[in-house]
C-alpha cells in the first residue's frame, strides 16, 4: 500500500516529503512487533498519514495526541500563526476538526485515534507499550524534554525513537529538539541511525546490547 500523495500535499503541516516517506518507512517495521505507534503533535495529520498508512498496512494502531490549541509558535502574531486555524467564536486555534476530516479523506478513522490533551496529561495513566514514538509537539526545551521523559520509557526493545526539526546549527532553527536528540543519545539506551533531514531516529537497545563505546566512558560526562 502507497500512501496518497495528492491528500498529503493537501494538507496543511510541516513534514517534508523525504522525512514523510522515513517515517512510513520505520513505522513499517515498528508495527510488525504487534505493538502500537504513537505520536506526540498531530496538527492536522500530515505526519498521521505517513505513519497511519504504514501502520493500516499491519492492522496496528497509532495513537495521536494534541491538545490542538496550537504551539506557542502558531498563536496569533507568531510566526507560524495561521488565520484559517482560528476559531473566532472560542478566541482559539483549533486543529481537531480539520484533523478529523483528514483522518476520514485518508481512509484512516479505523487505524489512527485521536487523542485530545496535553502530552504529559495523557501520559499519567499511560501504560502500554510502544513500538515506536514520534515527538513533534511543543518546541520549547521544557515542552519537548517533558515528551521526552514521559514517553521513552514505553518503547520496547527494538523500538524506536524520532525526533523532528533537528538543527544542529542554531542559525537553521530552535535547539530544543537538537538538545532532547543529545540526551536521548547520550541515555546509553539507543542506537543511533541515519538522520533524514531534520528527522532524528534511534533504535532502542535490545536486552542485553551493549552500545559501541560504552566502556570507553562515551556516554559518561
Ligand atoms: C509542529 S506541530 C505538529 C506538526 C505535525 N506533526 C505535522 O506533520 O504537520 C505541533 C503540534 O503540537 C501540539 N502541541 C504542542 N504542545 C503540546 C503538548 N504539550 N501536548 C500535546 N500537543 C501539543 C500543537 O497543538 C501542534 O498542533
Amino acid at each position: 500500500m502507497e500512501f496518497n500523495v495528492e491528500i498529503i500535499n493537501n494538507v496543511k503541516g510541516f513534514m517534508d516529503e523525504e522525512e514523510g516517506q522515513h517515517l512510513f518507512e520505520i513505522a513499517l517495521a515498528a508495527i510488525r512487533t504487534g505493538y502500537p505507534c504513537l505520536e506526540i503533535g498531530s496538527y492536522c495529520g500530515k505526519s498521521s498519514i505517513y505513519l497511519g498508512t504504514a501502520v493500516k498496512e499491519n492492522k496496528g494502531v497509532l495513537f495521536s495526541i494534541d491538545h490542538h490549541r496550537g504551539s506557542e509558535e502558531q498563536q496569533p502574531g507568531e510566526d507560524y500563526f495561521d488565520p484559517e486555524l482560528y476559531d473566532h467564536r472560542y478566541s482559539h486555534i483549533d486543529t481537531l476538526p480539520l484533523f478529523r476530516q483528514v483522518l476520514e479523506k485518508a481512509g484512516l478513522e479505523d487505524t489512527v485515534i485521536p487523542i485530545v490533551g496535553k502530552s504529559d496529561v495523557v501520559a499519567r495513566m499511560w501504560a502500554t507499550p510502544l513500538s515506536l514514538v514520534f515527538i513533534d509537539g511543543g518546541h520549547a526545551f521544557e515542552t519537548a524534554y517533558t515528551d521526552y521523559n514521559c514517553w521513552v520509557g514505553h518503547i520496547i526493545p527494538g523500538g524506536y525513537l524520532l525526533i523532528h526539526d533537528i538543527f544542529k546549527n542554531p542559525e537553521e532553527g530552535g535547539q530544543a529538539p537538537f538538545n532532547v536528540y543529545q540526551i536521548a543519545r547520550s541515555s546509553g539506551l539507543f542506537k543511533e541511525l541515519p538522520m533524514v533531514k531534520t528527522l532524528g531516529v534511534l533504535q532502542r537497545l535490545q536486552c542485553g546490547e551493549i552500545p559501541e563505546g560504552l566502556n570507553q566512558g562515551k556516554f559518561i560526562s
